[in-house]
């Protein structure tokens, strides 16, 4: 684990959704390098374990928790047991997510049920976690939310782009909604990214085409380009900020 000689987030506690790898795992090391005490929470338990125990050993506060996103029972108590070992929760990062290819399928080609399990995860996991992390944060007077959001709620052609789209309008009424409770939110926006996930389920020709001609910044985009879009949205920095999505996606200008 690096050390950071910022220590934006001193004594807050962060609940990371999907934090067993990928951009979860990432916001989970940079939240303990500054300061923050974090419970990484992930459908899969013995990668979320794993993951923790790893942070742990290089000396972070750190609870791995079970938790699928999806069902409000165990996100309840996910939360229950974040704020008894840790305290309350500040800063809440929605980033768990399906966003493998088969989601980027015409309606036509997708089953019901993977549709709704799409929509469960991505749109309703969103909605659960943020009111179970608010009244947490409502308790300790503010706090910081920043969902997941996508480069493709901009060109929506596909079942991924219409619930990462659900998720920017999450982020402006719960922006609108949470206010008064001293609550920001705001998402981030990454393009495609060399996360281990989208490396191994994108044709290579796909991510080279987006770096050499689609992104006005011709390099692939890093983990690190959305930790610290992340990062910058949960800090003091951005107590002004509230509602907005922040793309981080190399400026690929199509669509609004
Ligand atoms: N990688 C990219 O290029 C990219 C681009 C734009 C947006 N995103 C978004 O960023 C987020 C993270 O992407 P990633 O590449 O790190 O993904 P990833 O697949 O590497 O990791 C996602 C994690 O979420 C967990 N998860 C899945 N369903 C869950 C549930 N119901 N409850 C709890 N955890 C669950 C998985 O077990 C996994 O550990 C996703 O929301 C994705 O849509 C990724």
């Amino acid at each position: 684990m690096s050390t950071s000689l910022l220590r934006r987030f001193e004594g807050r506690v962060a609940f990371v959704t999907g934090a067993a790898r990928g951009f979860g795992a990432a916001f989970a090391e940079a939240f303990v390098a500054e300061g923050a005490a974090v419970a990484m929470v992930d459908v899969d338990t013995a990668a979320v374990q794993e993951a923790a125990e790893k942070l742990r050993a290089a000396g972070g506060r750190v609870v791995g928790l079970e938790c699928d996103v999806a069902d409000p029972d165990s996100v309840a108590s996910a939360v229950e047991h974040t704020v008894g070992e840790l305290g309350e929760i500040g800063i809440l990062v929605n980033n768990a997510g399906l966003h493998l290819t088969r989601y980027n399928l015409p309606f036509a080609k997708l089953p019901t049920d993977e549709i709704r399990r799409l929509f469960d995860v991505n749109v309703l996991g969103v909605v659960h976690c943020t009111l179970a992390c608010a009244e947490s944060m409502g308790r300790a007077g503010r706090g910081a939310v920043v969902n997941l959001s996508s480069l493709s709620s901009y060109q929506v052609v596909s079942p991924y782009g219409v619930s990462k789209l659900a998720v920017r309008g999450l982020t402006t009424a719960f922006a609108a909604q949470l206010g008064d409770a001293g609550i920001r939110v705001n998402a981030v926006a990454p393009g495609l990214m060399a996360t281990e996930s989208a490396v191994a389920d994108l044709p290579a020709e796909l991510l080279q085409e987006f770096v050499t001609s689609r992104q006005s910044v011709h390099r692939t985009g890093a983990v690190e380009d959305v930790v610290s879009a992340v990062t910058y949205l949960c800090s003091d920095a951005a107590s002004f900020v509230t509602g907005e999505t922040l793309r981080v996606d190399g400026g690929v200008f199509r669509g609004v």
